[in-house]
Formats: C-alpha cells, sequence, structure tokens
C-alpha cells in the first residue's frame, strides 16, 4: 500500500514536471525565430536591454531587435522567416538550454546574413564543443544564408550559445541571426546495396520549410561532427545541402551542391577489401539554380579517378556516371570536388556549382 502510494506519488509528480525533461523536438528552437519579441520597456531604440528580454532566450552585450523593412543607412533589412530577427554586435551573445538523448548527435540549423562589408563570423557552441562559422562569402541572393552545425550531446540538458567574437568600429556591425533549428541525427543503417553510409545525402541538418536557399554544411576544420552523416566536408569551404522543390535534385529529397571549386569537397573512408574490385556510381547534375557552363566534378576511389564533364543550362537536369576501381587496401577513401568556379548568371556574387546524389559503392565479381 505504502509502495503503490509513492509510485503514485511519482507519477503524479512526473505528470506536472517530467514533461520538461522531455528530449527536444526537430524543429525551431522555442521562439527559435525570434518572432516573441522585447517589450516596449525593454528596448532602447532598436538595442534589447536585459538579459531575458527576448522571450526563451538569454542576451548578453550589444543585441538589436531588427523588424523587417527596418533601414540600415540606404540598405532595407530583409528577414527571412516572419518579421522580425536579432542582430549580434560586438562580442554579444544569445543562448538557450534545451534536453537532449545524451549520447545522440545533433545538428543546428540557423540563418545568418551579413550587413556590414567585413568580415564577420559566429562562434557556435554546445559546451565543450564550439566552432567558429565564417558569414564572408554569400552563397544564396537574398544575402541570407542557412549555415549546420552539428554536436554530440555529453548531458542531458545542453546550452546552445551563438556569439559574434567581432570587434568592429561600428558596434551595430554584426550578423543578423533568424530562424534556429534542431534535428537529431538518426545513424544511418548499413545495407548490402550500398557500402556508402548516407549515400543520397537525404540524412542531414534541419532544413526550414519555405526556405529555397539549402543549407551550407561547414568543413571539419569548423565542424568535427559532420551534420550529413556519413561524410566529410574535408576542404576549406562549405557544400550546400539543397532540397526539392526549391532545386532540382537527382534523386530523393536531398542532394549535395559543391558551391566552392576544389575548395569544397566532400569525402567518406568505406570499408572495402584488398584486392576485389568496385564500381563507385553517381550522378552529376545541376540544381537549376541558374548555375551555367562547363562542369566537371573529379571523384576519387583511393588513387583512382575520374573526372565528368557536365554541360549546365542551369535549369535542372543530371548524368550518371561511374568509377571502376579495384581496391588497394581495407579502406579506400571515396571523395568528390568540382574543378572550376561557377557563379550564377542571374547573380554574380552567389556561387554555385555542379551537383552531386545518389552515390553507391558496390564490389562486382570479375570474369576473366
Ligand atoms: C567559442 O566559444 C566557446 C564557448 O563559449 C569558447 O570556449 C571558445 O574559446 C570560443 N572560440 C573562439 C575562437 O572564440
Ligand atoms: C510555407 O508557405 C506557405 C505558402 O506561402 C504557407 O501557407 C505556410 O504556412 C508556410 N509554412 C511555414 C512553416 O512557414
Ligand atoms: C586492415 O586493417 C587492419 C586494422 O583494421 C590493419 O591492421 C591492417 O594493416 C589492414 N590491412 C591492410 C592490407 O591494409
Amino acid at each position: 500500500m505504502r509502495g503503490a502510494t509513492i509510485l503514485l506519488s511519482v507519477l503524479v509528480l512526473c505528470a506536472t514536471s517530467c514533461h520538461i525533461a522531455l528530449s527536444i523536438r526537430d524543429g525551431l528552437l522555442r521562439n527559435g525565430n525570434f518572432e516573441l519579441g522585447p517589450k516596449p520597456t525593454e528596448m532602447k531604440g532598436t538595442q534589447v536591454v536585459g538579459r531575458n528580454a527576448i522571450p526563451e532566450w538569454e542576451i548578453s552585450g550589444f543585441v538589436e531587435y531588427i523588424k523587417a523593412g527596418q533601414k540600415q543607412g540606404d540598405m532595407l533589412l530583409v528577414v527571412p522567416e516572419g518579421a522580425f530577427a536579432v542582430r549580434l554586435g560586438n562580442e554579444a551573445s544569445i543562448k538557450q538550454t534545451f534536453h537532449v538523448m545524451k549520447g545522440m548527435y545533433y545538428s543546428i540549423t540557423f540563418s545568418a546574413a551579413r550587413t556590414c562589408a567585413q568580415e564577420e563570423k559566429l562562434n557556435i557552441s554546445v559546451s565543450p564543443e564550439w566552432g567558429v562559422l565564417p558569414m564572408q562569402t554569400m552563397y544564396s541572393s537574398n544575402g541570407w544564408d542557412s549555415y549546420a552545425w552539428a554536436f554530440k550531446a555529453l548531458l542531458s540538458s545542453v546550452e546552445l550559445v551563438i556569439h559574434n567574437p567581432g570587434v568592429e568600429e561600428d558596434p551595430a556591425c554584426g550578423p543578423l541571426i533568424d530562424s534556429v533549428g534542431i534535428k537529431a541525427l538518426n545513424p544511418p543503417r548499413p545495407t548490402n546495396k550500398n557500402i556508402v553510409k548516407n549515400g543520397g545525402f537525404e540524412i542531414g541538418p534541419y532544413i526550414f520549410p519555405n526556405t529555397s536557399w539549402g543549407v551550407l554544411v561547414p568543413p571539419n576544420i569548423e565542424d568535427k561532427h559532420s551534420p550529413l552523416l556519413g561524410w566529410m566536408v574535408e576542404s576549406l569551404k562549405a557544400v550546400k545541402l539543397i532540397n526539392a522543390p526549391y532545386f532540382s535534385v537527382p534523386q530523393g529529397r536531398q542532394a549535395v551542391e559543391l558551391v566552392a571549386g576544389r575548395e569544397s569537397a566532400i569525402a567518406q573512408v568505406v570499408r572495402t577489401i584488398a584486392g576485389k574490385t568496385y564500381v563507385l556510381s553517381f550522378a552529376v547534375g545541376d540544381a537549376s539554380n541558374s548555375c551555367e557552363g562547363s562542369m566537371i566534378v573529379e571523384a576519387f576511389a583511393g588513387r583512382d579517378t575520374i573526372k565528368v564533364p557536365y554541360q549546365s543550362q542551369g535549369k535542372g537536369g543530371y548524368k550518371r556516371a561511374a568509377l571502376r576501381f579495384v581496391a588497394a587496401s581495407n579502406r579506400t577513401r571515396i571523395m568528390f570536388y568540382s574543378t572550376f568556379y561557377h557563379m550564377r548568371s542571374d547573380d554574380f556574387s552567389s556561387l554555385c556549382g555542379p551537383v552531386i546524389d545518389d552515390v553507391k559503392l558496390l564490389s562486382v565479381r570479375v570474369r576473366n
């Protein structure tokens, strides 16, 4: 009887407070699009005063609350989702705490735009991990890009901090931030049909509904856990994860656009058997984003390589290619990059490039 009473009180306690401990769901963080703003008394012009003035967030430093259509000099500020965003001035930060599953990998996605000419960076961290993502290269035509950054949850409650480490002369210079979201990354299951994991790039970071500019996946020097499960961005610049229906995608819902020439390579190390013959097959195309011209994707499997030319009209389409090779060891590095840089014909400040998708690796029997 006494046991039952204790159990009952635990259940009652749980009903009222345990829900707080549930892990976060995929999607926007609480007030992740900053549509809930400070009270007028907590604003000085556009500057937010008070650590807890923006609901669900804690701020520090010079943080501005920006309304879409607000002017900065002669520039009209655009907000990608809803009507509000925040701007992080020098050394300013925003943070939010939430519950996760210990041991699980998560990817954060946020949209950011540069507002001044200077190079800008954001330090995104979930203790003890952090990454500094540069905002200096623009890939989308409206100035906003979405960035992904992944972490492994070491605790069941984590604190996400987005910090502008900049020290500009003008304290109002600094990136605008909107739409902060999260997605749990479920490890891809191995299959006997493909040795490559996540070959279709279907398991990746959260992509905000109604955003038509994809998500930049940073190189591993900026993020040691890749938001694109199984893959690593091994070069200096990001690759872009693109999604249907906003882009033309060869297979499934998602693909990768190689947006920065040889500076944006994507790789995976797979298990092979030395001496065995394999075929690496993949699709090369364009995203239907006015990225036109003669493109070449270089694919590598260990020491073997193939150059796949693709003539893009910028209107979508793809072709298939295959590289047959004999594995030299029990691990083979698969890698792809674009030989050239490309710019969109409708926007000469936006980098773009060929698309790869549907990467498969199979061992084949050799007939003599
Ligand atoms: C980024 O932020 C983390 C957490 O606040 C900090 O430990 C790290 O030193 C910062 N890195 C840089 C380069 O500012
Ligand atoms: C996406 O856009 C459509 C049409 O503009 C709108 O009805 C829908 O609510 C939007 N969804 C989100 C999540 O913003
Ligand atoms: C195969 O892998 C093992 C470790 O997993 C390593 O010790 C061995 O040297 C490798 N063999 C070859 C031929 O690469």
